[in-house]
């Protein structure tokens, strides 16, 4: 049922907190280890891991580009992420030594599945991260880690993308403890910091109602475009998903440094741009890096709206729009910066009519390859 809201996405939004203590119930003990244990892999089996390759579509595919940068920087494991879509058709290489993670919400996506029986065909090993039950995916997978969401009725993926996020983070902080990395420090505040995050998700919902007298305001834009950098570049994708598949409208997001290569050219006057501005905590660079990014689009007359943690106050001269979200570190930021796009989104498209649970020619999931 919709509790009593109008869409069933409305109400899988603000189940965000709730998706994510699921989650993580249950899976990290007291002294800070993780028991995952439907992985069905041995820590034998994951301590000779030598690549990971992370397959995916869709929102998937852009939990997957983020959990990219805390596996190599927890585990120091190369890990590749690509479309399901394309994977199995370039003859990849994989072996006994590769860790496939197939993260599908449905488990069912014939894209993925098909990836997932190359991949098995392969030798590869199989995780999936899934949010049903039971599905043909996880069934077909060596293990899997379900991510507990609860069902989602809406066909934009909202609830379940952030527990796709805290499903990654537990296998890399898994594999990182595992295989002994020489992070244990890092690994250990991590772990803490996540057991946080649904009280800092549910901040973002308590601040959010001006993104959507925002997002009203856009409604006749003819495009949206998203920029980021490191974790923030596949949250801008994902924005830009979200606007494409609700509001119907163009949307397209760039690593922020890319941009001067070619797609600048596209900035005029009134340009709606959505930014999403790095954590300032171990991130410096980054950090001054998009606010010069921010100045030369603001100067070729771009509207700038501008997601950034509370308290950067270097970048409100340069901000349109501002809206703040708690400060958490880099890697965690995805948790925190992707819910005002979907509250973007979802409102975005309800001002223009459009029904945000059944957008045109969409499926919630999609069973043709
Ligand atoms: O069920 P899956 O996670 O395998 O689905 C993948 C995509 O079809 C899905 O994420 C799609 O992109 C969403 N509708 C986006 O909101």
């Amino acid at each position: 049922e919709k509790g009593g809201y109008e869409y069933f996405m409305l109400k899988e939004i603000v189940e965000q907190p709730r998706a994510v203590a699921d989650t993580l119930l249950g899976r990290v003990g007291v002294e800070g280890t993780l028991t995952l244990d439907e992985m069905r892999l041995s820590a034998h089996d994951l301590r000779d891991i030598s690549k990971i390759v992370i397959i995916a579509c869709g929102t998937s595919y852009h939990a997957g580009l983020i959990a990219k940068y805390s596996i190599e920087h927890w585990c120091r494991i190369p890990c590749e992420v690509e479309v399901a879509s394309e994977f199995r058709y370039r003859d990849p290489i994989l072996d006994r030594q590769t860790l496939v993670i197939a993260i599908s919400q449905s488990g069912e996506s014939m894209d993925t599945l098909m990836a997932v029986r190359y991949a098995r065909e392969q030798r590869a090993r199989v995780l999936a991260i899934c949010n049903v039950n039971g599905s043909t995916i996880p069934r077909e997978s060596d293990g899997v880690l379900y991510t507990h969401a609860g069902p989602e009725v809406g066909v934009a993926a909202t609830k379940t993308f952030l527990t796709q996020l805290i499903a990654c983070y537990l296998v890399g902080l898994y594999l990182a403890q595992v295989r002994n990395q020489k992070f244990g420090d890092e690994i250990n505040a991590v772990i803490e910091q996540l057991a946080k995050m649904p009280e800092q998700v549910q901040q973002v919902l308590d601040t959010v109602e001006p993104v959507r007298t925002l997002a009203r305001s856009l409604k006749d834009a003819k495009t949206v475009l998203f920029l980021g950098r490191h974790v923030g570049y596949p949250v801008a994708m994902e924005g830009a998903l979200k606007l494409k598949e609700l509001a119907y409208m163009h949307a397209e997001a760039f690593a922020a440094g890319e941009l001067k290569h070619g797609s600048i050219a596209l900035i005029e006057d009134g340009v709606p741009v959505v930014i999403v501005v790095p954590s300032r905590e171990g991130r410096g660079v980054l950090h001054d890096k998009i606010l010069s990014n921010i100045q030369e689009i603001r100067a070729r007359g771009a509207r700038t709206i501008v997601i950034a943690e509370k308290g950067d106050d270097a970048v409100r001269p340069f901000a349109d729009e501002l809206i703040e979200i708690p400060a958490v570190p880099t890697l965690l930021q995805p948790l925190v910066s992707t819910v005002p796009m979907q509250v973007f989104a979802c409102e975005l498209a309800l001002a223009k009519g459009n029904d945000v649970d059944q957008p045109r020619n969409l499926a919630k999931s999609v069973t043709v390859e």
